[in-house]
């Protein structure tokens, strides 16, 4: 079948099905225009709570669709490749959490929403790439010690960012961190004007070199407001199909030809019918953990609703 073939599929079983399907920001262009919305970890996160349709698709990774179903535990959440998982988010286990809660008695645990459903379950508030210094700032007392998990590179840029105590946990993503130094500042020679945008998954050195540390939703803001023309991009090389759409005349250049996310790649148009067809893979997840990993997950779309927007 061809695109255009899946593509009258999905939008025939979308309507018949009372479906929504949300997209990441990193996912194939054709992905991201089928969507009804297309957004950042964050805005995802509020949407699968505020959607009134019974079913959602989630065109993501694992753990994005772990978190709509936390927050709409009685829609159907689907995950049209259940393969689609985050390595970011298998660095860290519940085990590991409980240790170094004992380890740290008196601090809080912060976690990524890059995690699985089970550790966040052991989390007192989770955060985004988007909201994480906000969050610090306004959930924790200026004291208290915040576990930060699991993005090493993430909890840094806060950390500097809030003067915090963080006790950092070794995870990363490794799309993020195949983008060299040496690739951007050849790129920056090339092109002088432009503004360098790079998400805080980035590696230090990357964080250094840039102009600005930013979420992907946050790019797209910063990108439409800016008077600059050129923009070098140290993310995953979805995040180009967006910027360019909403900025036709603006050039963007993606930092690394090695920023592609394989996971983030496994949903297609046609993996996206099937699942609207067979109603599956769906993500079920233990009632107990739901319960658990509800209240940092819902505590944080709260705060942010009220610190955000
Ligand atoms: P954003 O929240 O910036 O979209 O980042 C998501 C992410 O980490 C996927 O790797
Ligand atoms: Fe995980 Fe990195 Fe892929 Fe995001 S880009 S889903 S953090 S591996």
């Amino acid at each position: 079948m061809e695109n255009r073939q899946y593509i009258e599929k999905i939008n025939k079983l979308r309507k018949e099905k009372n479906a929504v399907i949300l997209a990441h920001n990193y996912q194939r262009p054709e992905i991201q225009d089928i969507a009804d919305f297309a957004g950042d970890s964050l805005e995802l996160s509020i949407k699968a709570a505020q959607t009134k349709d019974k079913i959602i698709v989630f065109c993501g990774v694992l753990f994005m669709a772990e978190t709509a179903k936390v927050l709409s535990p009685s829609k159907t959440v689907l995950l049209p490749d259940l393969n689609a998982g985050c390595p970011m988010a298998d660095m860290i286990n519940e085990s590991d959490v409980k240790k170094l809660k004992s380890e740290h008695e008196n601090a809080k645990v912060l976690c990524y929403v890059n995690s699985s459903a089970v550790v966040k379950a052991q989390a007192d508030l989770c955060c985004t790439s988007s909201n994480a210094a906000k969050i610090v700032e306004y959930a924790f007392d200026k004291k208290q010690e915040i576990i930060f998990i699991p993005d090493k590179y993430l909890a840094r840029v806060v950390a500097e960012k809030t003067g915090r105590k963080f006790i950092f946990w070794d995870g990363f993503c490794p799309t993020h961190s195949r983008i060299l130094p040496e690739e951007i500042n050849a790129l920056k020679t090339k092109f002088p004007d432009a503004v360098t945008m790079v998400h805080p998954e980035c590696t230090k050195e990357i964080c250094d070199i840039a102009d600005e540390i930013l979420s992907t939703g946050q790019m797209s803001v910063f990108a439409k407001k800016s008077s600059t023309k050129t923009f070098i991009i140290g993310t995953e090389e979805g995040m180009l199909h967006r910027l360019q759409k909403e900025n036709p005349e603006k050039k963007f250049i993606l930092a690394s030809k090695n920023a592609t996310c394989p996971n983030m790649k496994k949903i297609t148009l046609e993996k996206l019918a099937n699942s609207l067809e067979t109603l599956s893979p769906e993500i079920v997840l233990d009632s107990e953990i739901i319960k658990k990993a509800e209240k940092s997950i819902r505590d944080m779309v709260e705060i942010s609703k009220k610190i955000m927007y």
